[in-house]
């Protein structure tokens, strides 16, 4: 039987690259990032917020799983912290992430009196990740289902009364190149409807507001950013009322991934936000993309635009939280 050894992560330039590798494995579907791009994302990750890894490695001292335990900036929370397990699919998970875990409660136990919560995430059909966390004490708080809109079989002409109901709201969409050309103050403004429609967006933990640099770090930076599938709801008085874009994570673009759709309160069931998705559906079929996926909570009113849509329901992401001792 393999032997793994959990030790603090050293931020070499070597485990860097043994990290860019793992995720990968771990996580075939997500944004390859490489060792440059993580090390780069940890130098920047601010200094007050705890990010901190284990990672495990088998007798051949390959680095085989890693546990993450950060505190989220971008939310509301000082006093949750999150965990993450990566491990390499050809290792045993249940042999894993006991080590891993024991490794994340050394960190939190460094950061004593400082954390209430820990948050983690699992997908449901993962039973033995799952297993593993509510026999540690977590419980399930909230369910994403991910679902995914086969973009082949779509057929936008259905939904083609959507634009009519736009136009006669007098609202008019423009993409993120559009409206920067447009505006001086793009930056302020996208960061303020991004705001007031994140803070009605379901989560275990409130959002924080982000400063106009942070929202530029956050959202403008990432390289997944598709400004021509970025739509933006103006109002005829010149506000802005909406948004929904897509993103792409997957490097040969046949998946796209959903990123925030939303419509400030004022404008809500006006078919705005069902007129923006279709203008992303509409940019997907015609940039050759196979699919769309997103995850939405499971009460959402966005799940059930999203099934209208025609998405379709796959396993779920669950945030499990734990209460910590004082
Ligand atoms: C979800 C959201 C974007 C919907 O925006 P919207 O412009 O009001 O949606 P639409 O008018 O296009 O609604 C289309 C359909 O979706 C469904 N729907 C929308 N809001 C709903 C609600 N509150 N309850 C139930 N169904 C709803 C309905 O079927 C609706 O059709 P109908 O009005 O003819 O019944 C908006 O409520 C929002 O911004 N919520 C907060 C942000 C958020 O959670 N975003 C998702 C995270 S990515």
């Amino acid at each position: 039987m393999t032997v793994y050894t959990v030790r603090p992560f050293q931020s070499s330039q070597q485990e860097y690259e043994a990290l860019a590798s793992l995720l990968h494995a771990a996580s075939p579907g997500g944004r390859p990032e490489s060792g440059e791009d993580l090390e780069r994302e940890d130098r920047e990750w601010p200094t007050d917020s705890l990010m901190a890894r284990v990672a495990a490695y088998s007798d051949g001292e390959e680095m085989v799983a890693v546990g993450a335990c950060y505190e989220a900036y971008w939310q509301e929370s000082p006093f949750t912290a999150h965990a993450r397990f990566d491990t390499h699919p050809a290792h045993p998970q249940v042999q894993l992430l006991p080590a891993l875990f024991e490794g994340v409660q050394g960190v939190l136990a460094r950061h004593k009196g400082r954390f209430r919560r820990l948050v983690c995430r699992a997908k449901e059909d993962d039973r033995d990740r799952v297993d593993f966390l509510l026999r540690n004490g977590f419980q399930e708080a909230m369910r994403f289902p991910s679902s995914t809109l086969q973009l082949e079989a779509f057929d936008a002409s259905v939904w083609a009364e959507a634009y009519d109901r736009l136009a006669q709201e007098r609202i008019r969409p423009l993409t993120l190149s559009q409206f920067r050309t447009e505006e001086p103050d793009w930056k302020r403004r996208l960061r303020d409807l991004r705001w007031k429609i994140v803070q009605d967006v379901p989560s275990t933990e409130p959002f924080a507001k982000p400063s106009v640099a942070e929202f530029e770090e956050m959202v403008l930076g990432d390289p997944a950013l598709v400004e021509e599938a970025f739509f933006i709801a103006l109002s005829d008085g010149g506000a802005l009322v909406g948004m929904s874009n897509l993103w792409r994570n997957d490097p040969e673009g046949r998946r796209l991934d959903a990123g925030l759709t939303g419509v400030i309160r004022s404008h809500r069931r006006r078919g705005i936000a069902t007129a923006l998705k279709l203008r992303t559906v509409e940019f997907a079929q015609a940039n050759g993309a196979e699919t769309i996926e997103t995850s939405n909570e499971e009460g959402s009113p966005m799940l059930a635009l999203n099934f209208k849509l025609g998405f379709e329901s796959n396993p779920a992401w669950v945030d499990f939280v734990k209460e910590l001792q004082a």
